[in-house]
């Protein structure tokens, strides 16, 4: 069982975590830097998926081996940002189905507005990875879990890259049941909602929007 946060502080995340807040790194490098923290996390999220074993041959006898047990699985983009972490998932796990969860923040109240949902069927028996890769106020993020539970979800584990401690304490308050995995806690939001020391906006930093 996951904890309800998990940091994850590979040397690795960490030099990459480093290079994309850098606020001189260019997009196309930050897009890559993302992609490749998402299977570095990936790695952590799916630690424990249920295994059995296969008998097989290998060039010198046969044996039993392991593999996954062939629990489905939904990865579920927070548009548009968490696109950055879901292709670099999808990689590492092809057979995982996609959805997609649209939310925009309002700006004066900082509270989620819902704009697209489309998620695959037979949710309620599928683990569920939401990707989103920050986790600042917490309310898109408990949004979008409200709306993956209300879509029969009940097994969801959460993907970031950056965390708040207000963000962290909202899911935990909302949705106790749903573990967090980030490659860091920073020190706290600024009066625009925006992670500090952070890295800026992330959609805008992968897409090269303002
Ligand atoms: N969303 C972002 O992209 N960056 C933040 O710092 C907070 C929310």
């Amino acid at each position: 069982m996951l904890d309800h946060l998990t940091l994850v502080q590979h040397p690795l995340i960490q030099h990459k975590l480093t290079l994309m807040r850098e606020k001189n790194t260019p997009t196309a490098v930050f897009r890559q830097l993302l992609r490749e923290i998402s299977q570095l996390l990936a790695f952590e999220i799916t630690r424990e998926l249920p295994m059995t074993t296969r008998r097989i041959e290998t060039p010198l006898c046969e044996m039993d081996a392991p593999v996954l047990d062939g629990r489905k699985l939904a990865l579920v983009s927070i548009l548009r940002a968490g696109n950055g972490l879901l292709d670099g998932v999808l990689e590492l796990i092809p057979s995982a189905r996609v959805g997609f969860v649209g939310l925009y923040r309002d700006e004066q109240t900082l509270q989620p507005v819902q704009y697209y949902f489309k998620v695959p069927d037979e949710l309620p028996e599928r683990l569920v990875i939401a990707v989103d890769p920050m986790l600042a106020t917490g309310n898109s993020s408990a949004a979008a879990i409200d709306l993956l539970k209300g879509a029969g979800a009940t097994d969801i584990r959460f993907m970031c890259l950056l965390a708040a401690p207000e963000g962290v304490a909202r899911m935990k308050e909302a949705h106790p049941d749903v573990p967090i995995v980030t490659a860091a806690l920073d020190d706290h939001l600024n009066e625009k909602g925006y992670i500090v020391p952070g890295l800026g906006d992330a959609g805008d930093r992968m897409f090269g929007t303002k």
